[in-house]
């Protein structure tokens, strides 16, 4: 999660999060060598005194200042078209979280088993305890293995809800009427947090999201604890 003066992205947990920071980056780098060299040369205007009374045309500076700067948006197309496809992927999922929104809670359900569903629900700042965060923290999080490939199928009950957890590089809309799917792989331990991201009514900012990512053998003993044999 973001803590204090955390104005750039957040540690990713997820490959797919990892080539998203890797991405903004590249994009950002280009977007700096623009801004500078536009920057200079529009600082340097107001200190040439060129006159050129027969000025009327320049086909060639005209035909390189046009096809060079389509050159360098395909430098930034084509790995945005990668990472996209790439994040539409599903890699044979091991297992599947389906994920509601509400006004103004979410509320899971693991489809692979029987029975397991709840709500999750923010804490309210007065019963939060001393090392709870406070608007973030949830009563129900979501336990996930790591080193897993996870689905997560998104909805909604009444309003468009938006399954936003920044670390994972994961933003759906949950919508009423339709199922949206992503995919995304934990590859660290820890709690992840995130926030619906979707202006959905008053309560918009108090349905947070808590990922608990463990082994998978404790997964495995958590889900054994929910399941009614
Ligand atoms: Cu749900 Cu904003």
């Amino acid at each position: 999660m973001s803590t204090w003066a955390n104005l750039g992205l957040q540690d990713s947990a997820s490959p797919l999060m990892e080539q998203l920071i890797f991405f903004h980056d590249h994009a950002l780098l280009i977007l700096v060598m623009i801004t500078i060299l536009v920057g200079y040369l529009m600082f340097m205007l107001f200190f040439n005194s060129y006159i050129n009374r027969f000025l009327l045309h320049g086909q060639l500076i005209e035909m390189i200042w046009t096809i060079l700067p389509a050159i360098i948006l395909l430098f930034i197309a084509m790995p945005s078209l990668r990472l996209l496809y790439l994040l539409d992927e599903i890699n044979e999922p091991s297992i599947t979280l389906k994920s509601i929104g509400h006004q103004w809670y979410w509320s899971y359900e693991y489809s692979d088993f029987n029975d397991i569903e709840f709500d999750s629900y923010m804490i309210p700042t007065n019963e939060l305890s001393n090392d709870g965060f406070r608007l973030l923290d949830v009563d129900n999080r979501i336990v996930l293995p790591m080193n897993s490939q996870i689905r997560i199928l998104v909805t909604a009950a009444d309003v468009i809800h938006s399954w936003t957890v920044p670390a994972l590089g994961v933003k759906v809309d949950g919508t009423p009427g339709r199922l949206n799917q992503t995919n995304f792989f934990i590859n660290r331990p820890g709690l992840f947090y995130g926030q619906c991201s979707e202006i959905c009514g008053a309560n918009h900012s108090f349905m947070p999201i808590v990922i608990e990512s463990v082994p998978v053998n404790y997964f495995i003993k958590w889900i054994a604890s929910k399941v009614n044999f």
